[in-house]
């Protein structure tokens, strides 16, 4: 490891930290605590959090030692942890902008998925690229993630639906979180879709994804999370909780995305297998919504989904109320939300699902963190966690959610190693 200089961020108009005594995924009033410094001030060593002050009481502590690092004055700009993003299918080939014509014209999702279209026309695309193909579609991708301030993902597998090809993206992003400065958390979601050579017989499919997929992943140890599709003319509450019981009796965490088209049971499934996620959640019941309650579930909600689908977005508040912790995400991918910015869902967490600046940025990072079970290391700016920040050009936090379909990025830093700007 080369030595690096140290970085020292000085004179920060609002340095937000996220960081709270409360840990684990907050909570109602728990989403609005920043841990704001106003004139803050951070000191980055080895790739970590080295410490962090109000500029003034970090002068007196390091003026001794200015020679030897790289100093940046933020005056008038902010700085947030790297965002995270909980919620990706970014491993795909192709696109589909005809489908996009066919829903304009008035065709529904389901129904271009249900003819061959849709999730199938992605796996068509992924079973015939090259690994090496697929790697450097997905590395442009994760570039403009990193641009837009993301420093973490969730990246699901589900465009191969068969043993090799499911390997295949898997495999891709454990060389995308070894090469690209973007961490990548996998998760296995072989069961995204009947695959075509299987219509109507998904029992078939399920036994394939069971007793085969699910131990060859684990054996590579290339997932930590198993994801189901739980919907209407998908996969029903008993397959879904089969196959995500399944997964964790050997090790993998439950996430599910739950009750997005329709409303079917997946808020139930989510919180009797114990998964650390929900996702989606535009039809979930206000029964679905205590039981996810009740369970300690998060809510990982996708508003840039519900916007191009054309969907009521999801009842952030009403989550929220009922103290159910909530994070969101861009749920990047071909089908229904291709776009690649978390800044563009966190503005739409405001203005179409009513959260606040602060509960929208807790969302995309902390609780983020936490439906990724990464908080002990990122997520918020604390003296030892791993230095991934974002310097904002925006004078405080509400102007990031305020002005939108703007990149407000200035620079990015992963690692404690400056990745743009
Ligand atoms: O989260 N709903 C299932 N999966 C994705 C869409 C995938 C696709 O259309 O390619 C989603 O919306
Ligand atoms: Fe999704």
């Amino acid at each position: 490891e080369r030595q690096q200089r140290p970085i020292w961020i000085q004179n920060i108009s609002q340095l937000v930290t996220l960081a709270s005594e409360k840990k684990g995924p907050r909570i109602r009033e728990e989403m609005k605590e920043l841990g704001i410094i106003e004139g803050g001030s951070v000191w980055i060593e080895d790739g970590v959090i080295h410490d962090i002050g109000t500029t003034r009481e970090m002068i007196l502590k390091y003026l001794s030692r200015a020679e030897e690092a790289d100093i940046v004055d933020a005056t008038g700009k902010i700085v947030t942890p790297g965002l995270i993003d909980p919620h990706t299918h970014v491993v795909f080939g192709g696109s589909r902008e005809h489908e996009f014509e066919m829903r304009l014209e008035g065709a529904s999702y389901m129904d271009i998925m249900n003819a061959g279209g849709g999730i199938h026309a992605t796996t068509r695309k992924i079973r015939a690229l090259s690994e090496e193909h697929i790697f450097n579609q997905t590395s442009r991708r994760l570039d403009l993630f990193l641009q837009h301030g993301v420093t973490t993902l969730e990246s699901k597998s589900g465009y191969g639906l068969d043993l090799d090809n499911e390997l295949k993206q898997l495999r891709v992003m454990r060389k995308l979180h070894e090469k690209h400065p973007i961490d990548i958390v996998p998760t296995f979601l072989g069961a995204h879709a009947v695959p075509e050579e299987y219509r109507g017989n998904p029992e078939h499919y399920i036994k394939l994804v069971i007793e085969e997929m699910i131990p060859a992943v684990v054996e590579e140890d290339l997932a930590k999370f198993i994801d189901v599709f739980c919907e209407v003319d998908v996969f029903n509450p008993e397959q879904s909780e089969r196959i995500l019981v399944a997964g964790k009796n050997k090790g993998l965490i439950p996430k599910i995305h739950a009750d997005e088209i329709a409303e079917n049971q997946g808020a139930f499934v989510a919180a009797k297998v114990g998964a650390i996620s929900a996702d989606h959640l535009l039809k979930v019941s206000d029964e679905g919504i205590q039981a996810l309650a009740n369970s300690g579930v998060i809510a990982c909600l996708l508003p840039t989904t519900a916007l191009y689908l054309g969907e009521k977005p999801a009842r952030a508040r009403d989550l929220i109320d009922a103290g159910v912790p909530v994070a969101i995400s861009t749920d990047c991918n071909p089908g229904s939300s291709p776009t690649i910015s978390m800044p563009l869902v966190m503005n739409l967490a405001c203005i179409m699902m009513k959260m606040t600046p602060a509960e929208s940025l807790c969302a995309a990072t902390y609780n983020a963190a936490c439906a990724l079970q990464i908080e002990d290391r990122v997520g918020s700016i604390e003296v030892g966690k791993q230095a991934d920040l974002v310097l904002w050009d925006v004078h405080n936090h509400q102007k990031l959610h305020y002005i939108f379909g703007v990149n407000h990025v200035k620079k990015v830093w992963k690692k404690g190693v400056k990745v743009v700007g």
